[in-house]
């Protein structure tokens, strides 16, 4: 029962794992299985607007895929923080995290918009996304710079995204 003060992990695969604007009491490298990471969502508040949204991650189903990203223990209220930042489509899902560094298993949330948010954009070809990605822009930032964290960071969590890692490629020729 989850009590007043009650702290719950969050495993972040996307911006949570390099904008960290919460306070957090424990941080730890993760993964989760049954979840790949896709340029799939549109932005229509961060990185894009209503008129010509951006392309930011979500995560599809595909079962023995393990995700890596970061897992972060936080107090209840930082929901209230977060639920808004993920507002435009995403939804929490419960999930079984597992922590890189010794193993163990903790049960926890993710945040994913699925195909039947109004912002999702889905598959394309992947020099499409990244022309897509190019030209996009929102109260954030750009949608470049999104993507080129991600990559960063997902290269010091020693991730080997290749979805990530092309479309980082494409936008820096
Ligand atoms: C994440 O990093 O896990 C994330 C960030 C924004 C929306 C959904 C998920």
């Amino acid at each position: 029962i989850e009590g007043r003060n009650a702290a719950t992990w969050v495993f972040g695969y996307g911006s949570l794992i390099y904008k960290v604007d919460f306070p957090w009491l424990r941080r730890e490298v993760a993964s989760i299985t049954g979840w790949q990471r896709r340029f799939w969502q549109g932005s229509h508040d961060h990185r894009g607007t209503p008129e010509q949204p951006g392309r930011v991650v979500t995560l599809t189903r595909v079962p023995g895929w393990r995700c890596k990203g970061v897992a972060y223990l936080v107090e209840h209220s930082v929901f209230d923080h977060l639920d808004h930042r993920e507002k435009n489509g995403y939804e929490r899902i419960a999930t079984e995290i597992r922590f890189e560094r010794d193993g163990e298993t903790a049960d926890g949330v993710f945040y994913i918009a699925t195909p039947d948010n109004h912002a999702f954009l889905g598959d394309a070809p992947i020099e499409e996304i990244a022309a897509h990605i190019a030209r996009s822009r929102g109260p954030s930032g750009s949608n470049r710079d999104y993507l080129l964290r991600l990559a960063e960071a997902l290269r010091e969590l020693d991730d080997r995204d290749e979805h990530v890692q092309a479309l980082a490629s494409l936008l820096r020729q």
